[in-house]
């Protein structure tokens, strides 16, 4: 892990070194399978992490928008709750709506020690700098890396309030969900917070709005991954060969975003030595975005240790945000 900008002791930003191999054999890997994958962690390049900014102003896209409600009108009631914490967020990007929370832990003379972490760094830099300004005493300690080792690397200032917003948590298979709260529980300390927030089970209808916007901003996010790895990997997908769909999978409970090949073709990642073959209409699945039920994730959550302290919902039960407290 290297440090790479300190500004006046108040900020502290650090690169764990595994995020450019990894790309390369997630690639590999994802590319070889019969159904072709990707992580949709490659979505977020400086302009994939901007494009996401702009699908959560969509208007078909009501998560960030109702996520955001609830905090706004809850406020005062989370952060007494969660008094003297310093904040851990996971997967932070621009930070707009834990600043919802910033506002509110002022109001109550809170001190603001954030530690954001994120996968890009670009989004890290530009967030952390423009915290620094609007929050004078607000010192940040950011950590570029994904998820599962950011947790690896948490700093041990106590007690504290891990965020997981935005129903990033949607993106994790149950597999990956069950390691993260093991990861979770492993490196809180009895005493510790968990703020998560998850969107939940609605009509077909809504939810495949939500990832098919009229503007095509959900779709540019989906192609970007192709970008990302034509850049990276020095690879020649051809966006206008690949088109954008996304589906709800009622089995599964989840948004199924895929890129579809229009043709049959080929494409050579130059990088990996590797050439790809694609059938005419044949798939690369780039992400699931699981929808949930808050009372099978509070039973596991308790499994782990996690005891369920509060809940907030909007009016329409869109989604939820819910507070556990680790007890060891
Ligand atoms: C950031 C993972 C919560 O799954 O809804 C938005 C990402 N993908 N539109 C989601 C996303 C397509 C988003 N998460």
């Amino acid at each position: 892990m290297s440090t790479l900008l300190q500004e006046a002791d108040r900020l502290y930003i650090s690169t764990m070194g595994t995020v450019r191999s990894q790309l390369r054999t997630d690639v590999a890997f994802g590319l070889r399978q019969s159904q072709k994958t990707l992580p949709p962690k490659y979505f977020y390049d400086a302009y994939g992490s901007r494009l996401f900014e702009d699908i959560c102003r969509q208007p078909e896209y009501y998560l960030t928008r109702t996520e955001a409600q609830i905090l706004r009108t809850h406020a005062a009631d989370i952060v007494r709750q969660t008094a003297g914490a310093s904040l851990v967020e996971l997967g932070s990007g621009s930070s707009v709506k834990t600043r919802l929370l910033f506002d509110e832990y002022q109001r109550q003379d809170h001190l603001l020690h954030y530690v954001p972490v994120d996968i890009s760094a670009s989004m890290l830099e530009e967030t952390a700098r423009g915290l620094l300004a609007d929050y004078p005493s607000m010192s940040i300690e950011a950590l570029v890396t994904d998820y599962l080792d950011g947790l690896t690397a948490l700093p041990n200032t106590r007690p504290r309030l891990v965020l997981f917003l935005g129903s990033n948590l949607g993106n994790f298979s149950p597999t990956e969900q069950t390691e993260l709260f093991q990861r979770l529980a492993a490196s809180l300390h009895p005493g510790d917070q968990f703020l998560l927030g998850l969107d939940l089970r609605k009509s077909v209808e809504v939810l495949e709005a939500a990832y098919n916007d009229a503007a095509g901003v959900t779709a540019d996010f989906n192609l970007n991954i192709l970008r990302h790895i034509n850049r990276e990997l020095q690879a020649d997908f051809q966006l206008a060969q690949f088109s954008h769909l996304a589906f709800y999978n009622r089995e599964l409970h989840q948004v199924e975003m895929h890129l579809k090949s229009e043709v049959a073709q080929k494409v050579t990642i130059a990088a990996l030595d590797l050439s790809v073959s694609f059938r005419a209409g044949e798939t690369i699945h780039t992400e699931i975005s699981r929808k949930f039920d808050a009372q099978e994730v509070k039973e596991q959550l308790a499994g782990y240790g996690f005891r369920f302290q509060s809940q907030w919902t909007d009016p329409d039960s869109r989604f939820l945000l819910g507070l556990f407290r680790y007890t060891g």
